[in-house]
């Protein structure tokens, strides 16, 4: 039977459980997973360990700036070259837009060789506004979003048994998730993490309030802090702000005066519906 492998990065959480619920549930159904969470592996603490042959893998990554983060698209570009192996895309959004990032996911593994057995954009709680009571995407994902990644999780294992026994099985292509509206792939091929940093104030610590307890740096999800006094991000930084959400002096200060509103704007001019889907 095939093997499952869960490889993903979530700064905030929800990519992590959307991965949980399909591998629980692929668990339950008596497949084998095995979970890697790129976070120790981008702060150097564990190796990134290499696809099994005959793998599914399974590549979640939530959507910053319209896109996959950076460090995701990278992992998938360092996989070695698979020769009809199956991969499954997915991705968190947080209520504006889930821009290109599913498309790009699918299309990167192609190129890698794999083919792709379904995919999931899953609705999650804006990151960014966690100060606010009433975020976007606020509670979710919720258990009908979830056992949307359960669903996908029987629909992809049932086409693996299918494949396996020689018959006629189902996929899709990328193709499939080009699913955006040419107004919003526009907005998107406009957008970038590397704008948004470039427009934003680098998340420093005040020097006058930090105790130098290290925890911002432990908790960053991606390595971009070094212990100094006060520590500061590298470029490598993906603005989760995990950094400034964990610091006990609140030393790191962020500015999020009008953001909510600046974001349903965004929200209501793309038009994308808020919700889960599946492609299958
Ligand atoms: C810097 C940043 C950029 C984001 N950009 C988008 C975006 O373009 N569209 C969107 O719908 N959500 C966006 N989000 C929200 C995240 O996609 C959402 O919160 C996601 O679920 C986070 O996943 P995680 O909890 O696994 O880290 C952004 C969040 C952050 C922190
Ligand atoms: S968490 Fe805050 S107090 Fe601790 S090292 Fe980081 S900035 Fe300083
Ligand atoms: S430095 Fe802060 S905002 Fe940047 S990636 Fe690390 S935790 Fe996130």
């Amino acid at each position: 039977m095939t093997q499952h492998h869960f490889l993903f990065l979530s700064p905030s959480g929800s990519t992590r459980v959307a991965a949980w619920a399909a591998a629980e549930e692929l668990g339950r159904l008596g497949a084998q997973c095995r979970i890697t969470d790129l976070s120790p592996v981008l702060r150097r603490e564990a190796p990134l360990p290499n696809p099994l042959p005959g793998e599914c893998l399974w590549v979640g990554s939530p959507v910053y700036c319209d896109h996959a983060l950076p460090q995701v698209m990278n992992c998938i570009a360092e996989l070695s070259p698979s020769d009809g192996r199956s991969a499954v895309p997915f991705v968190t959004w947080g209520g504006i837009c889930s821009g290109t990032a599913l498309l790009e996911m699918g299309a990167a593994l192609e190129r890698q060789g794999y083919a792709i057995m379904g995919a999931a954009k899953i609705m999650a709680e804006h990151a960014s506004l966690w100060c606010y009571p009433n975020p976007l995407g606020r509670g979710r994902p919720n258990q009908s979003d979830l056992e949307q990644m359960r669903l996908l999780a029987r629909a992809v294992r049932q086409r693996l048994v299918d494949r396996e026994a020689g018959k006629l099985a189902g996929r899709i292509t990328s193709t499939t998730l080009d699913y955006q509206t040419e107004r919003n792939k526009n907005k998107a091929a406009a957008a970038s993490l590397e704008a948004a940093k470039r427009r934003a104030s680098p998340l420093l610590a005040d020097g006058a309030r930090c105790s130098g307890c290290g925890l911002c740096v432990d908790i960053c999800p991606v390595g971009a802090r070094r212990m100094a006094s006060p520590p500061s991000p590298d470029e490598t930084c993906i603005l989760c702000k995990a950094c400034a959400r964990c610091c006990p002096q609140e030393a790191i200060t962020v500015d999020t005066s009008g953001f909510l509103e600046r974001l349903r704007t965004m929200a209501a001019e793309c038009g994308e519906e808020q919700e889960t889907r599946v492609f299958l």
